[in-house]
């Protein structure tokens, strides 16, 4: 049965029994409020490692002021229940005050990837995601931990961190994974009213849409434009819609070599969603 630890120290206990019987560890950041993606993320780590271990933390310097870090949905005991079957070896929930106490004054900030898209909107927010990751990396130093796919820039930032501080941990890309109608799933969709999560799922479509015009070789500004135009017509507030290099970010030089991956955030009323594709190459597309 899982164990629920709140402190640094005694989760390096447990690390430093299984590191003496040789044991492999996995990690699996989150904010808790879990649904069936991180759940992928959790089986994900059980399938790679001998040991589990779940974070939820709700981390306030990832959120500015004004954001939802007051309403963004808490519900440790229903998030213990659906682990439950996962059986990971320790859930660790610390509070604010463990990972951050009084004195705390130290930011990860982490460039390349990090520039541009969530940081136009949200410039704190990956130096918030990068403090509190390396932070639980350097208190669990697992093996590998699992990020989700439905966060791009946020997965291409911690494998940049990673790679920057030497930390020992390889980071697993897990598949977003989507309600049948095609909507990511996030913590957030809670936040929709009826008929804005009628209408949330022509996102992910538009989004396909738009890898498959690209991939089948449109040109990428007029096929941009044309999924603006059906995601501003449907209510849409676009803080962007764009098609990036896969491995960086920066802004497409040569389409027919450098792998792609097209992403959007935008708001249905006070609900922001974010998501994102990979453009096939031509030769997918033809398929
Ligand atoms: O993706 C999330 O849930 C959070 O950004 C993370 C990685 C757990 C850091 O707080």
């Amino acid at each position: 049965m899982s164990q629920t630890v709140r402190q640094i120290a005694e989760l390096r206990n447990s690390v430093r029994r299984w590191r003496r019987k040789g044991e492999s560890i996995a990690m699996v950041p989150t904010m808790g409020a879990l649904h069936a993606g991180h759940l992928a993320l959790v089986e994900a780590a059980r399938q790679s490692a001998d040991r589990i271990i779940v974070t939820i933390f709700v981390n306030p310097a990832q959120f500015a002021e004004g954001e939802d870090l007051g309403r963004y949905p808490r519900a440790e005991a229903g998030d213990l229940e659906k682990l439950r079957p996962f059986d990971p070896d320790i859930v660790f929930a610390p509070s604010a005050e463990e990972i951050y106490p009084q004195g705390f004054d130290t930011a990860i900030s982490v460039g390349g990837p990090s520039s541009g898209l969530e940081s136009d909107t949200r410039p704190q927010f990956f130096t918030g995601v990068a403090t509190v990751v390396t932070k639980l990396l350097l208190a669990g130093l697992p093996d590998l931990a699992t990020f989700g796919e439905k966060d791009y820039q946020q997965l291409l930032v911690v494998k940049k961190l990673v790679r920057d501080l030497n930390i020992p941990t390889t980071i697993i890309a897990c598949p977003t994974i989507r309600e049948p109608d095609g909507l990511a799933l996030s913590s957030r969709n809670a936040y929709l009213s009826a008929d804005e999560r009628a209408a949330a799922p022509l996102l992910f479509e538009t989004l396909g849409k738009l890898a498959g015009q690209i991939g089948g070789g449109a040109a990428i500004d007029d096929a941009t434009a044309q999924a603006t135009g059906d995601l501003e017509r449907a209510g849409f507030d676009i803080d962007y819609l764009t098609v990036r290099n896969a491995r960086t970010l920066e802004p497409v030089s040569d389409p027919a070599t450098e792998p792609l991956r097209a992403l959007v955030a935008a708001r249905l009323g006070s609900t922001r969603l974010i998501d994102n594709v990979a453009v096939p190459r031509n030769s997918d597309a033809d398929k």
